[in-house]
């Protein structure tokens, strides 16, 4: 069936970012057919049925690209405590921090996390995202690192989303393991990979001194890379370890956080073609004073994307949103970088960018619609979704007053 958009102002963030004030969109059922000016529009095609967008702003569905969503309970007491002035780092180091939801995760069914996950997801939906990155690293024992993987593709079943899988067995030492971190890596790399590689979309890593190192990551990656699976890093996130340059040897898809990224690294990314994805939530919720190096990534040509990184610990919440709007006010990203790091550079940072992050046609036709009177008005609001349609695969799967 050949559905006709029109009345949109659109914004592509193809290649070329070509922006149509008179725009219009066929889509032939899932899949763009074709995207301009709609008196271009070419009078072969013959469109079934026809949708006003009533002069909105339309742009791709947004694409978050590093997410933590599945996981049982919270973490409110340690925000507290944070809050009060101590660090992320001691309360990991008490055993607290990421084992902490372990320990909540473990004890949770598949049931219970799908439960308690949806509303993280639905919240993120609502906001224009029509593809998730959902990590396991909550488990760090097979069984539970397997299940996790099983929610996130349980919620792409039942959720109208596309969701893109990273295996984080790597997130930190569980405690089985303690004092033989280098034995841990074995088992994960000889063991876990060969037996989750097709659930799992990519690996993962937290390379840090309270989680691994450099040398521990290479070689997970190396083994990650022998089974065709693409990689991405947790790097620099609150001291440099060397994270970006591990990530960069393996041509990761993305490398994430970078606080302490230095120039040497953004030469790296630029080079090995990694997106460089920005964690603004984090950044604030730790109270972070150190911003990565936004200027160097630029200058390299390092591809930047944002995500929300959603998890109990560092980003408590789901808003994308909320990010983009971090991302401009702490990182002093501009308005049109923000779009295309939640749109192009995103599906990029996922390997997608063939299919989604984009509007062009053969792509993928997931969109959402804004009632805005400006682009600069995504990443301005506080608090404020200005997203009144969202289609996903060519259906109309969200609509709201706004
Ligand atoms: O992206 N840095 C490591 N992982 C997460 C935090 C996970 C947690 O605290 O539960 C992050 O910030
Ligand atoms: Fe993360």
């Amino acid at each position: 069936m050949l559905t006709l958009w029109r009345h949109a102002r659109i914004a592509t963030c193809d290649e070329q970012s070509r922006v149509f004030d008179r725009g219009a969109i066929v889509t032939r059922d899932s899949t763009i057919e074709w995207v301009g000016d709609e008196h271009e529009m070419p009078a072969g095609l013959h469109p079934d049925r026809t949708i006003e967008l009533a002069g909105r702003w339309l742009t791709p569905g947004l694409v978050d690209c590093h997410t933590h969503l599945v996981f049982a309970g919270q973490r409110a007491a340690e925000f507290a405590r944070r809050t009060a002035g101590t660090s992320y780092a001691d309360i990991a180091r008490e055993g607290g921090g990421i084992l902490s939801t372990v320990r909540a995760t473990r004890a949770a069914s598949e049931d219970e996390l799908v439960a308690q996950s949806r509303p993280r997801l639905r919240s993120l939906l609502a906001e224009g995202v029509t593809t998730v990155e959902i990590k396991s690293g909550y488990g760090l024992e097979f069984e539970t690192e397997a299940r996790m993987l099983r929610v996130a593709r349980r919620l792409e079943a039942e959720e109208p989303v596309t969701v893109s899988t990273s295996l984080l067995a790597a997130h930190t030492l569980p405690p089985e393991f303690a004092g033989r971190a280098d034995e841990y890596i074995d088992t994960i790399s000889d063991d876990w990979l060969p037996r989750l590689a097709g659930q799992a979309d990519a690996v993962d890593a937290y390379c840090e001194d309270i989680a691994f190192s450099a040398a521990q990551c290479d070689r997970l990656f190396t083994a990650a890379r022998a089974l065709g699976l693409p990689v991405r890093l947790h790097a620099e996130q609150l001291s440099n370890v060397g994270g970006s340059q591990v990530a960069a040897r393996h041509r990761a898809l993305s490398c994430d956080h970078l606080e302490y990224a230095n120039e040497a690294d953004a030469v790296a990314l630029g080079r090995a073609g990694t997106v460089a994805v920005m964690l603004p939530i984090a950044y604030y919720a730790l109270a972070e004073t150190q911003r990565p190096p936004i200027e160097a990534l630029r200058r390299h040509g390092v591809p930047l994307a944002i995500a929300s990184d959603c998890n109990p610990g560092s980003a408590p919440g789901a808003s994308l949103l909320l990010a983009m709007n971090m991302a401009r006010r702490l990182f002093g990203m501009m308005s049109d970088e923000v779009l295309l790091g939640v749109t192009r550079h995103a599906a990029r940072a996922l390997g997608l960018e063939a299919v989604r992050g984009s509007l062009a046609p053969g792509r993928a036709a997931d969109f959402a619609a804004w009632s805005v009177d400006s682009l600069d008005e995504l990443g301005y609001w506080v608090g404020f979704n200005p997203c009144s349609l969202v289609a996903k695969d060519g259906a109309i799967v969200l609509e709201r007053d706004v």
